[in-house]
């Protein structure tokens, strides 16, 4: 008992299972007085306040929030910190977008100094919304991942991050090799993977930018050190899908590519896949492997609609998680993400519901990273990553939360008002690591 406790007490949610798969109303915890007690970065306990209160420890810290809600911290499971600076570029689809915004602001990441100020930058900003892990795009330059690591690991974020591999159709300087890609995907691995609550993924960008002999190398280094992650984009646009189906005309399609080399499995997350097959669900069925849903991503570049509701399918269900996608996406906060996950679902014919969404954002999450075991849920043992949202943040918000008759409501209302500023506190490992109105 080296460290005082922190404890958090207020109106608490979060899920405890899959909604989409069992009974939400058993899948979701909601306690009016609910009571987290953090000690050396762990839930040591959770539950109501009464059955609790005389367990709370004399030298605790109490942080009361009666008008709040505690949340297990957002996970993020698709962004690229190396694109904050390009948010809002206008007029674009992917390829065309790629082309002229993101890898010409990319190479300014060979700049170890440039990219630790926005390394900086983007920490805070997920802190800021709630997010406390994000599966993270760095640049293809080794220094670019140093820094992002180094940030995250100031703020003792459990952060997942990776060298980009791209050694073809990309200017000239954002190129490497198979054989560099894999020697410094592995020195970054073996500098990063596993210290503090920092994790490696191997990130080949997409079947587009990589050589066979490249997605050989990323499989060959991930047979060699399968507890990493795989982090990469399928199937996000149709100009894209069309050009890879050329680019590689031997394989049966676009997650094939992938699955020949060896790279879907668990711990592989695919970001987008707005038009996969029926097929290829069921082959990230079978294989575990997870899609990242980037709806504002996906919105503004005109990329498609995902289908939740088919990759979510009981019969062969895929793990889903939420991702911002910045700087394609438009919104750090996963409050605002899941509000147009919504949109996009109803554009589907089908109702995401607070309950559902709230689970995308932080235990599917969690699942789909295979970190279940460790975040994405309040629960004893658990690592102590925690938001408290304000559903009176914004007179309107006030105003709207005032009229609402359920717990769900609030939540649903949230997401589609809310933003960074519907977050007061975010607790990392335990810790505060932001507060709104600053103390
Ligand atoms: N596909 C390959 N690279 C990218 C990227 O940087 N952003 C998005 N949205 N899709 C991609
Ligand atoms: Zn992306």
């Amino acid at each position: 008992r080296s460290n005082p406790a922190t404890v958090l007490r207020g109106p608490m949610v979060y899920l405890v299972d899959d909604p989409f798969l069992t009974d939400p109303a058993s899948a979701f915890v909601h306690e009016p007085d609910g009571v987290v007690i953090c000690r050396d970065g762990l839930i040591e306990a959770a539950g109501p306040y009464d059955a609790l209160r005389d367990g709370i420890p004399a030298d605790a810290a109490i942080h009361h929030y009666p008008d709040g809600l505690i949340c297990p911290g957002f996970i993020d499971t698709h962004v690229h910190y190396v694109q904050t600076g390009i948010i809002g570029a206008f007029g674009r689809q992917l390829l065309d977008w790629l082309n002229e915004y993101t890898f010409v602001a990319e190479q300014a990441f060979a700049d170890p100094a440039y990219a630790a100020t926005v390394a900086g930058i983007f920490c805070e900003e997920l802190l800021r919304n709630g997010t406390t892990s994000a599966l993270v795009f760095a640049a293809v330059y080794p220094q670019s991942v140093d820094a992002l690591f180094e940030e995250a690991g100031r703020r003792n974020m459990r952060l997942i991050a990776g060298k980009v591999m791209m050694d073809r159709n990309a200017p000239a300087a954002l190129l490497d090799t198979a054989q560099s890609a894999y020697d410094n995907s592995l020195a970054l691995l073996e500098r990063w993977h596993g210290r503090d609550r920092l994790l490696y993924a191997i990130t080949p960008r997409f079947a587009a930018t990589s050589t066979p002999a490249q997605l050989e190398a990323a499989g060959a280094l991930w047979r060699a050190h399968p507890d990493a992650f795989v982090h990469t984009h399928i199937s996000e646009n149709m100009g894209e899908i069309d050009w890879v189906r050329r680019l590689f005309p031997e394989r049966a399609g676009y997650l094939d590519i992938y699955d020949h080399y060896g790279l879907v499995g668990r711990r592989t997350m695919l970001a987008h896949g707005v038009h996969l097959t029926e097929a290829e669900f069921g082959c990230c069925h079978e294989r575990g492997a997870a899609i990242a849903h980037c709806p504002t991503s996906n919105l503004f570049l005109g990329s498609g609609l995902f289908r939740i509701d088919a990759a979510k399918d009981p019969a062969r269900p895929v793990h889903v998680g939420l991702g911002s996608d910045i700087g394609a996406g438009t919104s750090f906060s996963l409050l605002a993400t899941a509000g147009e996950a919504y949109k996009v679902a109803q554009l589907n014919g089908f109702a995401l519901d607070a309950v559902r969404a709230l689970f995308l954002a932080t235990l599917g999450g969690a699942r789909a990273l295979g970190l279940d075991d460790r975040i994405g849920t309040i629960r004893a043992g658990h690592e102590a990553d925690l938001v408290v949202l304000d559903p009176r943040a914004t007179p309107l918000l006030a105003f709207r939360t005032e009229r609402a008759r359920s717990i769900e409501e609030i939540l649903f209302v949230l997401m589609t008002l809310g933003d960074d500023r519907a977050v007061r506190a975010t607790y990392v490992a335990g810790r505060i690591a932001h507060a709104r109105d600053g103390a």
